[in-house]
């Protein structure tokens, strides 16, 4: 999930926002006044830029016009380039006024058309999940990397959420079972939908890990991406994330923030098959703590990756 930093892990999407509310609230206005109730699709652009270029980058701009635009509209460059006299009609306008202004309210893209791209799949996105970041595409690409692709096998998906890697992982892997599981019922509906969505049969287990005390089976993977942002680590992360995502699904408590992964690590020890394999995305903070507390569980084969940033990131481990 993460950048050089914890803003920058947690960030990936790159907001750059700093506006006050007063503002944001004059901006609003002239927003307003500049909206005309049948706009060409060439002026709209202008108008992402008009409205959002005091908060975003310029290639930000571009690139959430891109998404809504095609989200919205279904009209891709190409077709925009073909027809750029393309006239909104009131509904759209009005859909796109509101888009602009929640761009402006720091709500990420993804919660605005609901919908996010991972690992080569759409998944539903909304308030009760985590949006799916790149850096957990490079733990499912490792995984896909150790396994034979007709392999028969169980895996277990701890703190599915939006089913991100249950489900890419089920694609990727036709002959094998995969169970998903999460302590949200919001989440586990919202990852339902995407399993439907993308033709995956999914086993949804909704459990609290952390009550849990053994597992009902054994399985040759466990993977997991649990919450692990410290609350120390809060002030570093943008406010976009801190508004609009998931906290249950983000932090935990500093004193404990191995939390998870030792309950994780432990239920590994007693339900891995033989050749068993656990696999982590963790905390670029706590490598360490990490590869310690997996080797006093008794993994002794672990080993350590990074993100494409370069920062720790991910394990893999074998008794
Ligand atoms: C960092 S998110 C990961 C979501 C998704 N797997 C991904 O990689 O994008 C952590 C997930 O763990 C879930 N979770 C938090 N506490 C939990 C608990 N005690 N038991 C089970 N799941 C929990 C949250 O609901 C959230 O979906």
């Amino acid at each position: 999930m993460h950048n050089t930093n914890v803003s920058g892990m947690l960030g990936s999407r790159n907001f750059y926002l700093k506006q006050s509310k007063t503002a944001a609230k004059k901006c609003f206005l002239q927003l307003k006044n500049s909206i005309f109730a049948f706009m060409k699709i060439n002026q709209l652009q202008t108008l992402f830029h008009k409205e959002l270029a005091s908060l975003f980058p310029k290639t930000e701009i571009d690139s959430f016009y891109n998404i809504l635009v095609e989200h919205k509209l279904g009209m891709t460059r190409i077709d925009r380039a073909m027809q750029p006299q393309f006239e909104l009609n009131r509904e759209q306008t009005s859909y796109f006024t509101r888009t602009i202004e929640a761009l402006r309210n720091e709500t990420p893209v993804q919660y605005i058309t609901g919908t996010s791209h991972f690992y080569g799949s759409t998944f539903n996105v909304n308030s009760n999940v985590l949006i799916p970041r790149p850096e957990t595409e490079d733990l499912v690409s490792w995984i896909l990397e150790d396994i034979r692709k007709e392999a028969k096998i169980d895996i277990l998906d701890i703190g599915t959420g939006s089913g991100c890697i249950a489900i890419s992982l089920a694609k990727n892997l036709k002959n094998a079972t995969v169970w998903a599981l999460d302590f949200s019922e919001d989440a586990i509906q919202t990852a339902k939908v995407n399993a439907l969505a993308n033709k995956v049969d999914i086993q949804f287990l909704q459990q609290d890990i952390l009550k849990t005390h053994e597992l009902d089976k054994s399985f040759d993977i466990i993977v997991s991406n649990p919450p692990y942002v410290r609350e120390l680590e809060k002030k570093e992360i943008q406010k976009n994330v801190l508004a609009y995502e998931p906290h249950s699904a983000l932090f935990v408590e500093d004193t404990n923030p191995l939390i998870f992964y030792d309950k994780i690590t432990t239920l590994a020890g007693k339900h891995l098959n033989p050749n068993g394999k656990l696999y982590f995305e963790i905390n670029q903070y706590l490598a360490t703590e990490m590869m310690e507390m997996l080797r006093n569980k008794g993994f002794t084969k672990n080993e350590l990756r990074k993100d494409i940033f370069g920062n720790d990131r991910m394990t893999k481990s074998m008794v």
